[in-house]
This record gives C-alpha cells, sequence and structure tokens, in this order.
C-alpha cells in the first residue's frame, strides 16, 4: 500500500507557493444522478473521501454546484481541518436540475458563493478559487474586478478560471494573476492545447476536467488499449500517465465516489511512459 501514493505524480506550486502533489481528485462526483442531490451510496461516497489523505491526495477540487452544495458539505464533514489538504472551489453556475448548469456571474452572485462556499467548508479563507464560467451576459471586467476585490480582502487566496481561451486569461491577468486554468482536456479531445501550451509557458496549474476519457482511443485494439494491456494497467491510468508526462503543470483531478476506483487511479500516478508510448498516443489522437 505504501507505494500507491499521489506524490508519484510529482508536485506544483499554485500561484507559486501553494505546493501540491499533482495528482488530485476531483469531487463531482460524490453526488446524485445528473450531479444532483446526495450521493446513491453516502456510505461509499464518505469512504472515498476519507482514502483521499491515506493515498496522499493533497488536492481537491469541488464546486458550490455540485449537488449543488453536497460535495462541499461531504468534504467538511469527513476532511476539515484538512491538514495541508488544498481545498479548491468554484462559483459562477447555478442549477435548475439534474444536468442542468446555467451561469450567473453577476459580482454580487459570486461574491455570495465566496462567502457561502467559506461558509460550508468553515474556512477563513479559500486557498483556490475558481470562476466556474465567464458569464457572456455580464462585463467581464465586472467578474474579474470582484475576483481581485475579493483577493485584498483575502477571502480567497489564489484565483483560477475555468473554460476559458488565451485572450479571457490575458484580460483576466489585468485584474488577477491566474493560478489555474481548469478546461476539458484529456487523451482524446484536445481541444485546448493552445491553453495548456499558454499555461506551461506562464507556470499557470492546468486542471484538464473529465481526465480519464479518451474518446475514440477507449476502444478495444486501440493504441492506447495495446499499450496498456503491455504494462499490466488501465487505459484509464495510461491516460493519466501521459497526462501528466504531456506538461508539468498539468493537474489532473479523475473523479469518483469509489474508493476502489480511487485506488486504481492513485497507481496511474507512478505509471512511467517510455517517450515511444508517449508519441504513439500522442499521435494517435489528432
Ligand atoms: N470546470 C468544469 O467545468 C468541470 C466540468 C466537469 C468536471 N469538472 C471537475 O473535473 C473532475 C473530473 O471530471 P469528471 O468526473 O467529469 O471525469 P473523469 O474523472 O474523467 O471521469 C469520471 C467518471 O469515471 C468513472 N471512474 C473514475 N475512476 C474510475 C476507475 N478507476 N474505473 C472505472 N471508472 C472510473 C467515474 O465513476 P465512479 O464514480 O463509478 O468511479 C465517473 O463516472 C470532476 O470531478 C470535477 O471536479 C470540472
Amino acid at each position: 500500500m505504501a507505494s500507491i501514493n499521489a506524490s508519484s505524480s510529482g508536485t506544483f506550486k499554485i500561484g507559486g507557493d501553494l505546493e501540491v502533489n499533482r495528482l488530485g481528485f476531483g469531487a463531482m462526483r460524490i453526488t446524485g444522478d445528473g450531479i444532483w442531490g446526495d450521493p446513491a451510496d453516502p456510505a461509499k461516497a464518505r469512504a472515498t473521501l476519507k482514502k483521499l489523505p491515506e493515498l496522499g491526495i493533497n488536492f481537491v477540487d469541488t464546486a458550490d454546484s455540485y449537488g449543488p452544495y453536497v460535495s462541499e458539505d461531504l468534504i467538511r464533514e469527513v476532511l476539515h481541518p484538512y491538514k495541508g489538504m488544498v481545498i479548491a472551489t468554484k462559483s459562477g453556475l447555478t442549477r435548475h436540475g439534474p444536468n442542468i448548469w446555467a451561469p450567473l456571474g453577476r459580482p454580487e452572485y459570486l461574491r455570495q458563493g465566496v462567502l457561502m462556499s467559506l461558509r460550508r467548508l468553515k474556512v477563513d479563507r479559500i486557498d483556490l478559487w475558481q470562476l466556474h464560467r465567464v458569464d457572456e451576459k455580464v462585463p467581464a471586467d465586472e467578474q474579474f474586478d470582484v475576483i481581485k476585490q475579493m483577493q485584498k480582502e483575502g477571502l480567497i487566496r489564489h484565483a483560477g478560471l475555468s473554460e476559458v481561451n488565451v485572450g479571457q486569461i490575458e484580460a483576466a491577468q489585468k485584474y488577477f494573476k491566474v493560478a489555474t486554468v481548469q478546461n476539458l482536456y484529456n487523451l482524446g479531445n484536445r481541444q485546448s492545447e493552445e491553453v495548456l501550451d499558454y499555461c506551461d509557458k506562464h507556470n499557470i496549474g492546468f486542471i484538464p476536467w473529465f481526465p480519464l476519457a479518451a474518446g475514440a482511443l477507449a476502444k478495444e485494439g486501440s493504441v492506447l488499449s495495446k499499450i496498456a494491456g503491455k504494462l499490466g494497467a488501465s487505459n484509464g491510468q495510461v491516460a493519466l500517465a501521459w497526462l501528466l508526462k504531456r506538461s508539468k503543470v498539468m493537474l489532473p483531478i479523475p473523479g469518483t465516489g469509489d474508493p476502489e476506483h480511487l485506488e486504481e487511479n492513485v497507481k496511474g500516478a507512478s505509471l512511467q511512459l517510455s517517450q515511444e508510448d508517449y508519441e504513439a498516443l500522442e499521435h494517435a489522437v489528432k
């Protein structure tokens, strides 16, 4: 058991001073279907969270909208006072039912989001707070400005963005230092390659969501399944190992509500891909 540890993924300093093991945990899957309500098996969800520190995971990603509130509440219940763990959260999406997500970026709502996450997580300051979506109906400057203010007031330590392009990162940088960017990215979907390269160049943490997916590569007989077979690993473990090798700023946060899946994912952190296998996977999907 001692050898299964997220520290095998290496470390990254969020915002230049908040060090975490690069393989983190996404806490979206400890809620109900459609990321709505309580998980089907709350004991299993709690057991998954309890296992995080044992496996060396010290970076957890959540959001007020997961449940909503269910994920943050469970995290506080099981992990508070966190003991060196970084709990990153987000606001800016409202919920109106299972699988429904509607952006709301009015400054007063973002401020409420932060204040309520502080209460739910029972902390004085949020280590990493992320704007879940830039709301197109609200001037971006107003959204960035309130983040700057909340950072100045000490409500949030570092700030990040989610689902943004390079232009939006640069626009936000005029207000605050962008510590992380969380975009959809995985072996099978690399539409955010340009953003990742930008983050790599500027030492901004890049948090790929949906990291275990591999699209067409997940099929039997694919390059991925052949490499996984050769290494005695699962497709998901190889997908994680590929992400970790892709960039030093990559912070994958695979999500699960199952302690066994969690352990399997952490094992992926110690999987070393040869350069040849890495490149074969890189070129398998354009
Ligand atoms: N910023 C955004 O807009 C955004 C959007 C989506 C997600 N996120 C964040 O990113 C995190 C990861 O994304 P994600 O949860 O969508 O995708 P993911 O981590 O790639 O995949 C999660 C899915 O894979 C399953 N799974 C996990 N480990 C497994 C294993 N070892 N074996 C078999 N199945 C496994 C999970 O089911 P089980 O529970 O059954 O294991 C779940 O259905 C989320 O938790 C959330 O924190 C952010």
